[in-house]
């Protein structure tokens, strides 16, 4: 058998974290795989941090984020740009991640040049069209179209079986971002924010961007914390901001000047996982962090009114919290005032594998590839 070409498609900072350990392995096995490494940069700053943390350097870069940009404008720049590098490259299969329009519009394009599709971090579903948007149409689309599916979990599995993909198709794999945190959190870390903190003050850590948390849900977020922080003199949030202009405005504008709230630029990968290793506790509407924190055993607010993490709620670390003000403060008093309630979110589950999945992508690749040319 030849070498399998494989075209690793990203464009956005979660994305690149989690396609990493895919590129490294299929990197480890150079008689085997090809890798053709294509980033949209639907993300610029953000991506490239972590381009540079793990030393990855993309063989065509895209290079289409502009401020303001619209879902229409990343997804045609995208499919046109994309499918000239398809052309020319000709991949044995195209690898897309999660749920961002990068992977939509990289799907299609694999699609419209019949080339074989595989979703990493496939299946994963809230089936709320409009929470998160656009990302739970986004993969619910790339799912239509992909030929291989890996699954990080039963759960998301069991998704896509209800929507009839053939279980021949799936392949439960474990979520690539345990086998990057693997490589990322040292215990003699050291960051100047944390200089800046009395050793024995709490940290929150935070983060927040969705977009349909922008506007008035976001400003009540913030008011909510900032009005706690009051209450508890020794509580303090560190917030790397996501640059993301509607996210800065809100930010800055409830918090600038505020004591005991950091508000920093977008921490590298590194810094953040360690950053999150030593914080009391998280409030996030993100994705990736859900996933991140049950193996930290860090108690994790999530800002959001759904969640396609249910792994993470039944082990107990996550609580779905949403952006009312009343509730967010309740939960915040709630697990920084009661000792009970916070170790019973505080303990380490890991439900999302054993930081093996991308040598079981490969694998299974393979054996795709093994099978279609026998
Ligand atoms: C995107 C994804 C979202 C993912 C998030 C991860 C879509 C529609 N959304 O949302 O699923 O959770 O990334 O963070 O695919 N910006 C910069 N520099 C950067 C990154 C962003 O300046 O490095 C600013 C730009 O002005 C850009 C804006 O942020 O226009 C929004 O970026 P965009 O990728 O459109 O949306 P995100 O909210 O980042
Ligand atoms: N992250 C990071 N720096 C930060 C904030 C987050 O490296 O300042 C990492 C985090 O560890 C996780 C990923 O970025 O791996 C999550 O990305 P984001 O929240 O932007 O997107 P989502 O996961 O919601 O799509």
């Amino acid at each position: 058998m030849n070498k399998i070409k494989i075209m690793v498609v990203f464009g956005t900072r979660p994305e690149a974290i989690k396609m990493m350990p895919v590129i490294k392995a299929i990197q480890q096995k150079p008689s085997e795989f090809q890798a053709i490494t294509v980033v949209t940069a639907q993300h610029r700053e953000m991506l490239d941090q972590v381009l540079h943390s793990f030393n990855i350097k993309p063989n065509y870069d895209f290079n289409i984020m502009h401020q303001g940009q619209s879902l229409g404008d990343i997804t045609t720049e995208v499919l046109e740009k994309l499918s000239d590098t398809i052309q020319k490259t000709q991949p044995d299969i195209i690898l897309v991640h999660g749920d961002t329009t990068t992977t939509f519009a990289a799907s299609i394009a694999a699609f419209y040049q019949k080339k074989v599709l595989g979703h990493v971090e496939a299946g994963l579903r809230t089936w709320d069209k409009y929470s998160p948007y656009p990302e739970e149409i986004n993969r619910q689309l790339t799912d239509v179209l992909s030929d291989l599916y890996f699954a990080p979990t039963e759960e998301s599995k069991k998704n896509l079986l209800l929507e009839s993909h053939s279980p021949k198709q799936i392949y439960v794999t474990g979520n690539t971002a345990i086998d990057a945190l693997k490589e990322t959190v040292n215990s003699n870390y050291h960051h100047e924010t944390l200089d800046k903190i009395d050793p024995e003050h709490r940290i929150i850590l935070v983060t927040m961007h969705r977009r349909e948390n922008q506007g008035q849900r976001m400003y009540q977020v913030f008011q909510a914390m900032k009005d706690v922080l009051l209450k508890r003199p020794d509580v303090e949030i560190i917030y790397p901001v996501h640059l993301s202009p509607a996210v800065q405005k809100a930010a800055h504008e409830i918090f600038d000047n505020t004591k005991r709230v950091h508000l920093i630029d977008p921490l590298d990968v590194i810094d953040f996982h360690n950053l999150s290793a030593r914080s009391y506790f998280i409030m996030t509407d993100s994705g990736g962090i859900q996933e991140e924190a049950p193996s930290m055993g860090k108690p994790v607010l999530v800002l959001r009114d759904t969640t396609e993490r249910p792994e993470g709620l039944k082990a107990g670390t996550l609580k779905l919290v949403g952006t009312d003000y009343d509730k967010v403060k309740t939960e915040m008093l709630n697990l920084l005032d009661n000792t009970a309630a916070y170790q019973q979110m505080a303990q380490a589950s890991n439900p999302y594998g054993d930081g093996k999945a991308a040598q079981r992508i490969l694998a299974a690749i393979k054996g795709y590839f093994i099978k279609t040319t026998d």
